[in-house]
């Protein structure tokens, strides 16, 4: 693992300014960086999605996950309550849970088979008296003090977040009064786990957080966007970021008919519209109305490993998971609501196509973090980036050509690294 790098290292790291316009390279490649991350952001005060409630639903439930690059267990104990635990045994260190979900009273890890109940706490030790008289555990072996560190999680309306620090403020404050309401939007009534996706990525997991906070890329890199009117850059959109920390951020857009933006894209000659173009079955594009103001689309993204995604009417969790400086997977849960009528959850499930790993829209997003990763490590990570677009414009909070949501994103983030100002 690579050295953390210490705060007086920072300063090698060259930011040409401090107000999110301009981001070196670097932050993307650099090992130390990364490790300093893992310290200072995902074991730091922060919280993460890690589950709907509705996957680990019934007593013994079970799914395994990560925070940032730290294995975790999620469960759900006997009296109903969640529980979680760091997936390390407490023995020799091996990985105590290898599946990815299940049901189970018990979790033994296959090494020596040391066994922990669902909250984590160790119930057996094979041998522990020895064998014939010999040998075994010595007398003060006490195995209340060898539990499975425990992990804090809250459910916040049927979205299960968990975090490593101890310092970590309440979930509800940590998300903060901007972000709530739109959280309440979607969970709004109970919603229940429809299944994942998961891919890799060989970028680094901050690329992924610039493209969910960059509607100006949206209805440029997106064919199926731009040319099916799911997204255009002059459809009536809102951009807002967390007042705070400019670190938790929004973008909403509300649709408007093919007549009123086709325009714009034939004008301006978008490679990506394509005119003429028609769906063999158009029932993908099909929208049902369910929500006071009928969003085409809603991302919504939670420092540092959250989005929600509303797309028409596919609903889903995406979770970040960064794996080195230059990987990270990506995790869709697709959800609906449990009241759905068996029309709108085949809707949702045949929308579920636009996003996830070979996503008609999604697919493009990646691949555009693995582009800027594989130039800028072959290139050598000395220079950087550049994003003004809509700097200095006066309501960006309106417009979707714009990176502000990107430079307030980096901001905060330079305050949590010590960077600062
Ligand atoms: S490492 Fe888990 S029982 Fe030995
Ligand atoms: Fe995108």
């Amino acid at each position: 693992m690579a050295t953390v790098l210490a705060a007086s290292d920072l300063d090698r790291f060259a930011w040409p300014r401090g107000d999110g316009r301009q981001v070196p390279y670097a932050v993307f490649t650099d090992p130390a960086i990364f490790a300093r991350e893992q310290e200072r952001i995902y074991r730091g005060p922060t919280w993460h999605f890690v589950a709907l409630a509705d996957e680990i639903k019934a007593p013994g439930d079970f799914k395994s996950t990560f925070i940032g690059t730290t294995p975790i267990v999620v469960t759900r104990a006997r009296d109903g309550q969640l529980a979680a635990w760091i997936n390390r045994c407490a023995h020799r260190g091996a990985m105590v849970c290898r599946e990815l979900r299940g049901n189970a009273r018990a979790h033994r890890c296959v090494y020596h088979q040391w066994t922990y109940d669902e909250r984590g706490q160790l119930r057996g030790v094979p041998f522990r008296e020895g064998l014939k008289g010999k040998t075994g555990m010595p007398d003060d072996f006490d195995p209340g003090a060898h539990s499975l560190p425990p992990v804090r999680v809250e459910d916040y309306r049927g979205l299960v977040f968990g975090t490593l620090s101890a310092n970590s403020p309440a979930l509800t404050d940590y998300l903060g009064p901007d972000m709530l309401p739109w959280l309440d939007r979607i969970f709004h009534k109970p919603v229940v786990y429809l299944g994942c996706t998961r891919q890799y990525a060989k970028s680094n997991w901050k690329l992924y957080y610039e493209n969910v906070k960059d509607p100006y890329h949206a209805s440029l890199l997106h064919l199926f966007h731009t040319t099916f009117n799911i997204y255009r850059s002059n459809m009536q959109g809102r951009t807002l970021v967390d007042s705070r920390n400019g670190l938790h951020s929004i973008i909403t857009t509300t649709p408007l008919a093919d007549a009123e933006t086709a325009g714009e894209y034939q004008k301006q000659d978008i490679a990506t519209y394509r005119g003429g173009l028609k769906l063999a079955d158009p029932s993908l594009l099909t929208v049902r109305t369910e929500f006071a103001e009928q969003t085409s689309n809603n991302i919504h993204t939670l420092f540092p490993s959250t989005v929600i995604q509303q797309i028409h009417n596919t609903l889903a969790v995406r979770q970040v998971l960064p794996k080195s400086a230059g990987e990270f997977e990506l995790v869709f849960h697709f959800f609906g609501y449990a009241d759905d009528d068996a029309e709108l959850r085949k809707l949702r499930l045949k929308q579920a196509n636009l996003a996830g790993p070979a996503g008609y829209i999604s697919m493009e997003d990646t691949e555009a973090t693995e582009l800027v990763q594989r130039a800028v490590e072959s290139c050598g990570a000395d220079d950087g980036s550049y994003m003004a677009m809509g700097d200095e414009a006066r309501d960006q909070g309106t417009s979707l050509i714009t990176e502000h949501m990107i430079r307030s994103f980096w901001r905060g983030y330079r305050g949590m690294m010590g960077w600062g100002d």
